[in-house]
């Protein structure tokens, strides 16, 4: 793969899952139907495609209400309009979670619209494949702008007005990388991704952050941490090669991660916070 800050896929490509890999069941999303969620206010950075559009989906397919946040405006209304094809109450509201007084604005409008807020997902981040000698300021600074700094700008926003209702709980998306300082790919001397790497292992601590300072609040701070996820940009033949080498014997699916999602965003969890979930298919086990 090219260096520099990317995303994980190019932009012509499809969102989320395709259909075979729908109709194979593997990686989809488990919790369909129960409406768990009736009457919850749900917010979804990055919900434009991916991971985050599946657990959005996810979300409205259990009854939520649903606001996306994407910086990708085009992407994010095609989705809009599914959910409303689907009859969810949702909207769609453009901002880049790096800029703080966009993500003020955007949580503002979102609870002005939707009457309240219950649930955020931190799921929004970039990529970075340059190695470390190689990285320049710039670079590693917009890495943990986005990942690292556009979680905390969310957060804020949303736990100044949970702190107001009942509480609510909040879910960041790490990751593996974040755990190992490297990807699942690479070998010794390549590219490790650190700039992505470091900013998830940053996200791992500041979820331990959030749930100590707002736990009297109420508020639920979890974190969940993907191993490899199949969201359309692996290479021919890499997905079987990758396979291989993950004990489950198959790279993860974006259901996989909505499923583990929802399961910490919802009412039954009411006693566990500043948890890091692996959602890795045995990859690491800690
Ligand atoms: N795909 C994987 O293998 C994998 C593994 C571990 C963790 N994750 C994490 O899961 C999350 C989603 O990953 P993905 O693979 O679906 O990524 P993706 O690149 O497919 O989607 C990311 C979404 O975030 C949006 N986005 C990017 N920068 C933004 C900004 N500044 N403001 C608002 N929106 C912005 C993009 O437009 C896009 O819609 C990320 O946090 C990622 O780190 C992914």
């Amino acid at each position: 793969m090219r260096s520099g800050v990317h995303s994980s896929r190019p932009a012509q490509q499809p969102c989320g899952l395709d259909d075979n890999q729908r109709q194979s069941g593997n990686g989809e999303f488990k919790m369909r139907n129960s409406m768990r969620f009736n009457g919850k206010v749900v917010l979804v950075t990055g919900a434009g495609r991916g991971i985050g559009w599946e657990i959005a989906r996810g979300f409205a397919e259990a009854g939520a209400s649903v606001a996306l946040i994407d910086i990708d405006d085009r992407s994010m209304h095609e989705r809009l309009c599914e959910l409303e094809r689907g009859n969810t109450r949702a909207i769609a509201v453009p901002a880049d979670v790096a800029d703080n007084s966009q993500v003020q604005a955007a949580v503002r409008e979102v609870i002005d619209r939707l009457g309240d807020l219950h649930i955020l997902v931190n799921n929004a981040a970039i990529f970075s494949s340059t190695p470390l000698l190689e990285i320049k300021q710039e670079e590693w600074n917009r890495v943990m702008a986005v990942n690292v700094r556009g979680m905390l700008n969310c957060a804020q926003a949303a736990v100044r007005h949970m702190m107001n209702g009942e509480g609510g709980r909040i879910v960041n998306l790490a990751s593996l990388a974040g755990k190992r300082g490297r990807t699942i790919f690479g070998d010794p001397g390549e590219s490790t991704w650190a700039a992505y790497a470091v900013s998830k292992a940053s996200i791992i601590a500041l979820t331990k952050a959030m749930a100590y300072e707002w736990a009297p609040h109420h508020i639920y701070v979890n974190a969940v941490a993907p191993g490899l996820i199949d969201v359309g940009q692996l290479e021919e033949g890499q997905k079987e090669r990758m396979a291989a080498r993950i004990p489950v014997g198959r790279v993860g699916g974006a259901g996989d991660v909505a499923s583990a999602v929802l399961f910490l965003a919802a009412e039954e969890n009411s006693y566990i916070t500043g948890e890091v979930l692996d959602v890795n298919g045995g990859v690491e086990m800690d």
